[in-house]
C-alpha cells in the first residue's frame, strides 16, 4: 500500500509505504517507509498519511494493529509515532540498521471495529486479496507552502533514514 500527499501541481511531497504481514495472526500491518519533503514538514502531512494507512489496514484487511521500526535518534519520527499517533515501544532492537544504530520496535493497537464494520472488512479482504499495491492521493492536506523543485521526497533523504 502506498499513500501519497500531493501539492496543488500534483507533485508528490510525502508518502507512506505500508504492508500487511502475510499469514500473520492476528492480522496486522507494518510501516515500511515514511517521508515528507523537507519544505513541507510540520504541516501535519505525515500524521494524515499515517492515519490513512492505518484506516486502510483496518477497514480493508482487518488489521488489529500496526508495527514499525524507528531509529533510536529520530526525534521527529518518535514524536509523531508516540505522541501524535499513540504508538508504544515494544522493544529495542540492537544494531537493527546497517550503520549499527539501534531501533525502537513500536506498535499501535487499533480500536475494535463495530460488528457491521467488521462484516464489511471481511468482504473487502476477499475482494481485494489480489491487490498488491494501492495508490491513493491524500485529500484535504494543506499544501499552500511554495512548491518544491524536487518532486520526490525520498530522493533527498538518506534511504536508511527514511526507512521505518
Ligand atoms: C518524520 C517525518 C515523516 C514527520 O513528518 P511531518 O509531516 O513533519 O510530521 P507532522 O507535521 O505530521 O508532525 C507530527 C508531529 O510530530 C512533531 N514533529 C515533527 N517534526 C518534529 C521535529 N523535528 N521535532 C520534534 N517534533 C516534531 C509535530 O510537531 C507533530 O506533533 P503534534 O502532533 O504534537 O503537533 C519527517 O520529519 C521526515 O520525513 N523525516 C525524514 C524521514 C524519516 O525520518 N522518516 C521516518 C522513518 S521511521
Amino acid at each position: 500500500m502506498i499513500h501519497v500527499a500531493e501539492n496543488h501541481k500534483g507533485q508528490i511531497v510525502g508518502y507512506v509505504l505500508a504492508k500487511m504481514e502475510e499469514d500473520a495472526t492476528p492480522a496486522h500491518g507494518h510501516i515500511t517507509s515514511l517521508a515528507v519533503l523537507r519544505t513541507h514538514r510540520k504541516c501535519g502531512i505525515a500524521t494524515q498519511l499515517m492515519r490513512q494507512a492505518h484506516a486502510r489496514m483496518q477497514e480493508s484487511f482487518g488489521a488489529e494493529y500496526c508495527s514499525l521500526h524507528v531509529r533510536y535518534t529520530n526525534v521527529a519520527a518518535i514524536h509523531l509515532y508516540t505522541q501524535t499517533l499513540g504508538y508504544k515501544v515494544m522493544d529495542v532492537e540492537k544494531g537493527y540498521y546497517a550503520d549499527g544504530e539501534d531501533a525502537y520496535s513500536m506498535r499501535v493497537d487499533f480500536e475494535k471495529p463495530k460488528p457491521e464494520t467488521k462484516k464489511k472488512a471481511s468482504k473487502a479482504v476477499k475482494a481485494q486479496a489480489n491487490v498488491a499495491e494501492v495508490t491513493e492521493a491524500v485529500k484535504n492536506v494543506d499544501l499552500n507552502a511554495a512548491a518544491p523543485e524536487a518532486a520526490a521526497p525520498a530522493a533527498e533523504e538518506d534511504p536508511a533514514t527514511a526507512t521505518a
